[in-house]
């Protein structure tokens, strides 16, 4: 995610705003930029590619910029590739607003296209600087104050932000404004600053303000002003941070991997908000037209890991929408394969960093023999959403723990949003099936929230595992997918060897492992395939297995079965996926902190493995 800064009061604000930058890296970034002001002098702005190093270098530390008001920013790119002119602060033409900002603007393009026709132009392809443009436009039509012109253009703008502006007519003012991004605001003797989080005001004060959704501020030295979306002043309290540094950077959470499965909800709908418009998934930035869709044969999902693991359950839901053949292959197996591959087919590599250099080489291999490619990827701007044909963004923001999680969950997305496409090019559903699906898929991120109000259930059981030498996963279809992903957060976070098996496959030899206790966990969310499931936990409870039910509410007999059960909400079998994959999250997370290991940091793993 981005960060954003800003201070104004009595001392020099660069070097400020460049050490509250720094305490943001944990966010990710790839850019960074700040924009300080002397008085009523021009507005100074340094921006550059790289880490914050550059910049710090640039400006000797921020001391070679004079000023004591100024706003800062690191980008983590979602609209437009990493680099030096995309990089914030952004800023009117006329240099009279200069701003930063977090979030993501949905109708940036609807936006510039109405500002384009009144004569604006524009030198980035972020939709940060149409916002700026747009309250520029606003504050001119109307000749308001600086709230008036953030009123008339926030009204108009979808999406989530965190925003901070300088005005030239009002120096040692910063204008604040949020709507689901995070901001805080601090203040001490004559000093305010502001930040996305709490760890870069932490050394300054601890005294802050929590802006709340659709409100504004004027910061000026010492003062903030609150005003709601109407204008109107509105009254806040200041509140005291009690937490240590090292705990703010995490949110508050203990470990970045739990604040990580808590941010699914949010990401996950950032993402399904990317590409859906007006209910439908509008896919011509992947450049797939319908007739290219039409006459793909065969899709070819390639991917490592957990990325991997997203292909298995995309499979069957590809399958079960559309007539399209689907294979799944490991990155590391499919470039070495002597594959002929189908020249009416697709290419989709599933990578959260796009760096993993099997995927990568899998993707270079495919482009070789011609066939089109997509990535499906969350850095923007890594090698293979650069070298991919074309590319869908995941919006999970950066993930800092290794066991991925929110990234995760936000590739599955994509996946079931390409599998509606995909039926709907090739007509092969209805109107009313596939504004069903797309309204099922629109219930995903508060289903999530539901299930992480029930962790404690989860955290309770998972205590009791610290012992546990071997666990298996088993489930059908989509839940043997699922079952996959829950045995890899359990072997990588939690040291326990754990398999994963297609359910039918137990009696085929693994069945002859089950002794007294040995830990099985199984996904049955898929109804058509419950029963078979359910016959197969009999099968190992009765030779000594201790039996984890994972299923969804309703199916309560599963209780007679199992030893202990958790339940997800309904959903459509075909995504319930989503759901299921965040208590096996959360079971993995909790067994690793009760046995003491370094959750976001396993032993001999990597965030992403460039090597082969
Ligand atoms: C999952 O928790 C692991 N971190 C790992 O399996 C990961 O999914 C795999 O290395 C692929 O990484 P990528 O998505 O960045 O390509």
């Amino acid at each position: 995610m981005c960060g954003i800064v800003g201070f104004t009061g009595n001392k020099q604000a660069a070097p400020i705003l460049l050490d509250g930058l720094a305490k943001l890296e944990y966010r990710g970034y790839d850019s960074a930029g700040i924009a300080v002001r002397d008085g009523d002098s021009e507005v100074e702005i340094i921006k550059a590619m790289g880490k914050l190093k550059v910049l710090q270098e640039m400006t000797d530390g921020g001391n070679a910029v004079k000023g004591t008001c100024g706003i800062g920013h690191t980008r983590w790119a979602t609209h437009g590739e990493p680099n030096e002119t995309n990089a914030h602060p952004h800023y009117s033409d006329d240099g009279n607003i200069v701003g930063v900002h977090n979030g993501i603007i949905e109708n940036y393009q609807e936006l510039r296209a109405k500002l384009t026709k009144k004569g604006y132009s524009f030198y980035s392809t972020t939709d940060t600087e149409v916002a700026i443009k747009l309250i520029d436009y606003y504050y001119k039509k109307y000749l308001g104050t600086p709230i008036d012109a953030l009123n008339h253009a926030l009204v108009r703008i979808r999406g989530s932000y965190a925003l901070a502006i300088m005005f030239e007519q009002y120096p040692g003012e910063i204008y604040v404004a949020r709507k689901d991004s995070p901001m805080i605001i601090g203040v001490s003797d004559g000093e305010t600053y502001l930040a996305s989080d709490v760890p870069a005001i932490l050394k300054y004060t601890r005294n802050v303000y929590y802006i709340g959704n659709l409100e504004l501020a004027k910061l000026s030295k010492g003062e903030v002003t609150f005003y709601n979306l109407d204008g109107e002043e509105i009254e806040k309290e200041l509140k005291t941070i009690e937490w240590d540094a090292e705990a703010a950077e995490k949110g508050g959470y203990e470990h970045f991997m739990l604040k990580e499965i808590h941010e699914q909800p949010k990401v996950i709908r950032d993402t399904i908000n990317s590409v859906l418009k007006d209910g439908i998934v509008s896919v011509e930035d992947f450049g797939l037209s319908d007739d290219d869709i039409k006459s793909l044969r065969k899709v070819y999902i390639v991917a490592c890991g957990s990325a991997y693991h997203v292909g298995m359950a995309a499979q069957y839901v590809i399958e079960q929408l559309s007539s399209l053949d689907v294979r799944v292959e490991l990155a590391s197996e499919f470039r070495y394969r002597k594959m002929t591959l189908d020249k009416e087919s697709l290419v989709i590599v599933i990578s959260q960093s796009g760096e993993t250099a099997d995927s990568l080489a899998a993707l270079r291999m495919a482009k070789e023999k011609g066939i089109k490619t997509l990535g499906i990827v969350n850095v923007v701007g890594s090698s293979i959403a650069r070298e991919a044909d074309n590319v869908f963004y995941t919006l999970a923001g950066p993930e800092i723990s290794v066991a991925t999680t929110k990234a995760y969950g936000t590739q599955l997305v994509a996946a079931y949003l390409l599998a509606l496409e995909f039926a709907r090019a090739r007509d092969e559903i209805t109107a009313e099936k596939y504004a069903g699906l797309i309204a099922e898929i629109n219930t995903i991120p508060e289903k999530i929230e539901k299930i992480l109000e029930d962790k404690e259930r989860i955290q309770w059981f998972s205590s009791k595992l610290i012992g546990v030498k071997d666990a298996f996963f088993i489930g059908r279809g989509i839940d043997y997918a699922i079952s996959l992903e829950g045995s890899l957060k359990m072997k990588e976070i939690s040291y326990i060897h754990s398999e994963a098996y297609a359910a039918g496959e137990l009696k085929h030899g693994p069945i002859s492992l089950i002794e007294d206790g040995t830990i099985v966990f199984s996904v049955v969310t898929q109804q058509d395939l419950y029963e078979k499931t359910v016959s197969n936990m009999v099968e190992v409870k009765s030779r000594g297995a201790h039996l984890f039910g994972l299923t969804s509410y309703g199916n309560y007999a599963m209780e007679d079965v199992a030893d202990f059960t958790v339940y997800i909400p309904k959903i459509d079998p075909l995504f319930a996926g989503s759901l299921a994959v965040v208590p096996l999250q959360l079971m993995g997370y909790y067994v690793s902190v009760s046995k003491g290991f370094d959750v976001d940091k396993p032993r001999n793993l990597a965030k992403s493995v460039t090597v082969e």
